[in-house]
């Protein structure tokens, strides 16, 4: 078999077979094919397409490239979740507590934030002693006592997505839709769990711009998840705005708390309702009122606050830390005051996402070092009334350097005007 004759293939808009998708796959991983040879095949599928097959063939190939963890001893109730990324989003933190108080196991790996998106694994190291890299040993031991436990992601994992994705970033080809499927699918799959709740987000703060975009997404992985034998849903949600008040990392663990001590923003409680909600159902084989009731009451009674102490604690995190008027409190803040009266039409995800990796709560590259305290604390969100001269955001960083370029940035993320706004619903869909 020759590379040259698959990019002809996929050049000419032909179907590659199973054998060609596992020649290929195999050459990405072992090194054998060329850069320049992944990167024309990749060019012909972001522009050809792929078919369902091709693209479930391709999956299955990724996730075999490197280690497959077995979570079988943990039985059949564990679940994983993934955001396709977003901007403030915080819902791990909140839905693998409200899970695993209803009896779910959430035995997962978690990615660190890239660009203007956030990473879980970054919101939990900002909580002093926590530790996300343990041995097999202590993540089955953690996961059996407390039901939860949340690691880095493994390099062994899917080498061969490492490879493509690092490509697809450098040659225009991140967004084709089988490609993406494939690179999440991946992962999620060689991660073990036997039910995943994928959270596909759309609007400017995420990778698909619309929701009918993140919906041909959703029923793809779906498809392609139920294909090889998981039990799986999709949600899409609104990224047109960040989700919650914070966006940076210690403070989205404070407000992490917050919602799971029943004092959480709304949207963004509904959501980690809804979303934990369908973790317990498809795991516990629960009909989904039952599920949405346990998952009300874990909230209501602190079980899941107290299962997010008991998780942290047995991964090194000290929660009293969390707990302090303090935490996540930077020695520089400074407030956005509003230029003018009126009704907030728009808090732009992208460009509060930006801002707040310009105060330091994100990187560029890889090998970047973030600074957990930084990051944009919204008072304001869309629909709401402002006065002139009245606080609408807080910007918190250790270097007062930063403030000058991310403010005017924040200030550019903020349209004001004069009509009430028509609230979107957080839930646009979710495929089963
Ligand atoms: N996240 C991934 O892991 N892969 C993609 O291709 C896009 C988002």
């Amino acid at each position: 078999m020759r590379t040259y004759d698959l990019i002809q293939k996929k050049k000419e808009g032909l179907a590659l077979t199973k054998e060609e998708i596992a020649f290929f796959v195999r050459g990405v991983t072992d090194g054998s094919i060329p850069d320049y040879q992944i990167s024309a095949l990749l060019m012909a599928i972001c522009l050809r397409g792929m078919n369902g097959e091709e693209t479930a063939t391709l999956t299955y190939e990724m996730m075999h490239s490197g280690d497959v963890v077995d979570l079988s001893v943990l039985g059949e109730g564990t679940v994983d979740k993934h955001s396709t990324g977003g901007v403030g989003d915080k819902t791990t933190l909140i839905v693998a507590p409200l899970a695993a108080a209803c009896g779910a196991t959430v035995a997962k790996m978690s990615g660190r934030g890239l660009g203007f998106t956030g990473g879980t694994v970054d919101k939990m190291e900002s909580v002093p002693g926590m530790r996300v890299s343990l041995s097999s040993d202590e993540f089955f031991r953690i996961a059996k006592n407390r039901r939860i436990c949340v690691v880095g992601q493994s390099g062994s994992l899917a080498p061969a997505d490492k490879k493509l994705y690092a490509l697809r970033d450098v040659t225009a080809t991140i967004d084709s839709i089988s490609l993406i499927a494939s690179s999440i699918l991946s992962k999620k799959l060689a991660s073990g769990a036997k039910n995943i709740v994928l959270d596909v987000k759309y609007g400017s703060g995420a990778f698909m711009k619309t929701p009918e975009e993140a919906k041909r997404l959703a029923e793809e992985m779906v498809r392609i998840g139920t294909a090889l034998g998981r039990r799986i849903c999709a949600f899409i949600t609104d990224m047109d705005e960040p989700l919650g008040y914070a966006v940076g990392n210690a403070s989205e663990v404070k407000e992490a708390v917050e919602v799971l001590s029943g004092r959480g923003e709304a949207r963004l409680t509904e959501l980690c309702l809804a979303l934990a909600s369908r973790m317990v159902a498809l795991s516990l084989s629960l009909p989904a009122e039952e599920a949405e009731a346990r998952v009300a009451e874990a909230l209501s009674s602190g079980a899941g606050l107290r299962a997010m102490e008991g998780w942290f604690t047995a991964q090194g995190g000290d929660f009293s830390a969390v707990l302090q008027k303090d935490f996540a409190k930077a020695s520089c803040e400074e407030e956005l005051l509003s230029p003018q009266s009126g009704i907030l039409s728009s808090v732009d995800a992208l460009g509060v996402g930006r801002a707040s990796c310009l105060l330091g709560a994100g990187r560029e590259k890889k090998e970047d070092i973030i600074d957990p305290l930084a990051g944009v604390y919204l008072k304001k969100r869309r629909g709401d009334s402002v006065k002139k001269g009245e606080p609408i955001a807080l910007l918190s960083c250790s270097d007062p350097a930063r403030l000058p370029a991310a403010k005017e940035l924040l200030l550019s993320s903020f349209q004001i005007g004069a009509e009430p706004v028509p609230l979107r619903p957080t839930v646009y869909a979710i495929v089963e």
